[in-house]
């Protein structure tokens, strides 16, 4: 039976560049949806950009564009990196499009009809020079707990407080550095508390993983509560239907956004969307995320589409993060790698291959390890699978015209690989790739095993055995196109090549059954080249030098200043109050329980000092040691909560990887003052 399948990836956001870190994601789906199109299922793949949002109108500012010019131009490159991988989205739409606004509003009202939406008076901090409120990431100040600085309005980088903004000391707003104020302003909430019930059944019923299931008992047993879902102008979105001046949210229209650009697609390929979407559809509605959105996913989403009154989605499939050589991905390791830098110096099947290698169904983190994607690929694909064709193609087109014979050497062996099929199709039903990948690889290894058995290189100067020849090379040359069409939904480009090279229409998962004999192939051409290490060395080189996203946002075009207007003049007095001393860094350890945090013991020459600095995201202890700095060496001590803190370290840039430390010239020697 065909099954009527809707698959999304998340929506990246409209105003950084796609990294391979996003792409495990849409590689992981795009897997999935191949598949299901391939078993002949009536299966759509669509995502879109993540379009509103106070990051998108602010950096469209700084760009002195509008919102609209910025995320055209970004839809772009998002679509144009992602065709690069051999990602096919069925549609690719924006979250700006009229299609989501009459959804967002459509659901809103059944929402708002059905007493699902409240309003609530709440206090905000303000900007008053920008005139707008200002979201807790935009306020920074110092944490209430352990006096580190520059510290967002949420939690602390250092110590991992959660607290309100309105608890920070000394708030300032990161647009423009003023101090906010308190104002009131009437928000809609969704009363997410209304729904406890239902979702509790919907999760309860297969729709998530273990791990998520077991999560979101953890929340209802916290209590929900219901989910503010305006915005106040000026905002980049929607505005609610009957609330001028108020926004929808950008998390609200969000995920509506999976039904508009289906919706898209449905205008254009007249396919039904009420059938898919409608309270009690019998089609299947998969969601791909990565676990740090399965709030909105599994808990928000749910509620709002039930209580709209559509139906709710069949699993949502949460994946874990990558990490490249065992670590956070790093813009100064060379390992933060855009879609594009990568795609300048790799085919992108070799990731493709790698990630599906790696893939599981559960929601752990998946390492991109340099050196075994190196071997793997060279292994698997080029030593082993290409192998198979080309230790047998060339007979076929030199010594019999490119003819197949009319029957196979070993048919026993090619059934085994047919029968393999189905176990195979069940492990990418299930989302368990890198099970189906080891046995697709089993089976070129026996495939190989075959060959080197038959030795057809020796047979070939054998008199009169032409016959034999031909059926062994067939043999080996159908065992290749079983396993290439097994691999198809990983590796489509390759794929197709396999099918131009074998004179074949594009293959199905069923085709595999059925040999190829008697029939005409073309000349072979090499279907993949090893991955050549000096290409990767050279993409992590140009990797150092792109402008890496930090908290999921390119860095502003605008330049540091526009991010971080320099502070009100200071006296001269002033600043010869601040003593300044080149010290050297003896010591430089993990703090236990600290995220952000080194422990530094600074020489000045005769003196020792313990500071806490918070550059654990960009360095790490070992590459501190035995390094001149900058420090404020007349600070007075401040009590933090792993211990007191007795100076400062001057370090330089935006945060997070790119935080550089003040390294004086090794002529400069501790305890000198810095003038
Ligand atoms: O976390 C993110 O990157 C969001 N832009 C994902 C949105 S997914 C969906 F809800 F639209
Ligand atoms: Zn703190």
């Amino acid at each position: 039976m065909t099954r009527k399948i809707l698959v999304t990836s998340a929506l990246p956001y409209a105003n950084g560049p796609i990294h391979l870190g996003h792409l495990v994601e849409y590689i992981q789906t795009d897997i999935w949806a191949r598949f299901q199109k391939l078993q002949g299922n009536e299966c759509y793949y669509v995502c879109a950009d993540d379009a509103h949002g106070t990051p998108i109108m602010l950096k469209a500012r700084e760009q002195g564009i509008t919102p609209e010019a910025l995320i055209e131009r970004m839809g772009h490159e998002h679509q144009r990196d992602f065709a690069g991988f051999h990602v096919a989205f069925d549609n690719y739409y924006s979250t700006h499009s009229e299609e989501n606004r009459t959804f967002s509003s459509l659901i809103y009202e059944r929402l708002r009809d059905a007493g699902y939406i409240e309003r609530q008076t709440i206090t905000q901090a303000f900007d008053p020079k920008m005139e707008m409120f200002l979201p807790d990431r935009y306020i920074k100040g110092t944490c209430p707990r352990c006096g580190a600085e520059d510290q967002y309005g949420d939690n602390c980088e250092v110590c991992g407080a959660s607290y309100s903004p309105d608890e920070l000391k000394d708030p300032v707003s990161v647009i423009s550095g003023e101090r906010p104020v308190e104002r009131e302003s009437e928000h809609f909430f969704f009363r997410l508390q209304d729904f406890e019930g239902m979702l509790r059944d919907w999760a309860g019923s297969g729709r998530l993983q273990e791990e998520m299931a077991n999560k979101l008992q953890e929340w209802f047993e916290e209590g929900l509560r219901a989910w503010d879902i305006s915005r106040d102008e000026p905002y980049f979105g929607f505005e609610i239907p009957d609330a001028p001046g108020k926004y929808f949210y950008v998390w609200l229209d969000a995920p509506i956004g999976y039904m508009a650009s289906f919706k898209n697609l449905c205008d254009r390929e007249g396919v039904d969307f009420d059938s898919f979407w409608r309270e009690d559809s019998d089609a299947e509605v998969y969601h791909f995320i990565g676990k740090d959105i399965v709030y909105f996913h599994a808990l928000f989403w749910p509620a709002m589409l039930h209580g709209a009154g559509f139906r709710t989605p069949t699993r949502v499939n949460a994946h874990g993060f990558l990490t490249v050589d065992g670590q956070k991905m790093s813009k100064s390791r060379g390992t933060f790698i855009m879609a594009e830098t990568y795609l300048r110096h790799l085919n992108p099947e070799y990731l493709r291959y790698y990630f599906a290698a790696k893939l599981s169904a559960g929601v752990h983190d998946l390492d991109l390890n340099l050196e075994d994607f190196t071997q793997r690929v060279n292994s698997d694909l080029v030593g082993k699978l290409v192998n198979i064709a080309s230790r047998c193609a060339g007979f076929i087109t030199k010594r019999f015209d490119g003819q197949l014979a009319d029957r196979l050497d070993t048919p026993e062996l090619f059934r085994q690989f047919t029968q393999a099929g189905e176990q195979i199709a069940e492990l990418y039903e299930r989302r368990e790739f890198s099970r189906a990948v080891r046995e697709i690889m089993a089976l070129a290894d026996e495939a190989n095993q075959y060959i080197d058995e038959q030795k057809p290189w020796v047979i070939a100067k054998e008199e009169g055995q032409e016959q034999r020849l031909q059926a062994i090379c067939t043999q080996g040359l159908n065992l290749f196109r079983v396993l290439m069409i097994y691999l198809k939904p990983v590796l489509p480009a390759m794929g197709k090549q396999a099918e131009a090279f074998l004179g074949l229409t594009p293959q199905q998962w069923g085709d595999a059954r059925k040999p190829l004999l008697g029939h005409t192939i073309n000349k072979f051409k090499p279907l993949m080249t090893r991955v050549e290490p000096d290409r990767i060395e050279a993409m992590i080189e140009e990797s150092k030098h792109t402008l890496a996203p930090r908290n999921g946002q390119a860095s502003a075009p605008g330049g540091p200043l526009a991010d971080d207007p320099i502070a009100e003049e200071i006296e001269f007095a002033d600043f010869a109050r601040v003593d300044l001393r080149i010290a050297e860094i003896v010591a430089a350890e993990h703090v236990e329980g600290a995220d952000k945090l080194l422990q530094l013991t600074l020489d000045l020459g005769g003196e020792q000092r313990n500071v806490f600095a918070g550059i654990k995201s960009a360095y790490a202890p070992e590459d501190l040691r035995g390094k001149l700095t900058v420090m404020v060496a007349n600070l007075k001590p401040r009590k933090m909560r792993f211990g007191t803190s007795e100076g400062m370290v001057l370090a330089a840039g935006p945060g997070g990887e790119d935080l550089w430390i003040l390294e004086p010239d090794s002529g400069a020697k501790p305890g000198m003052r810095v003038k």
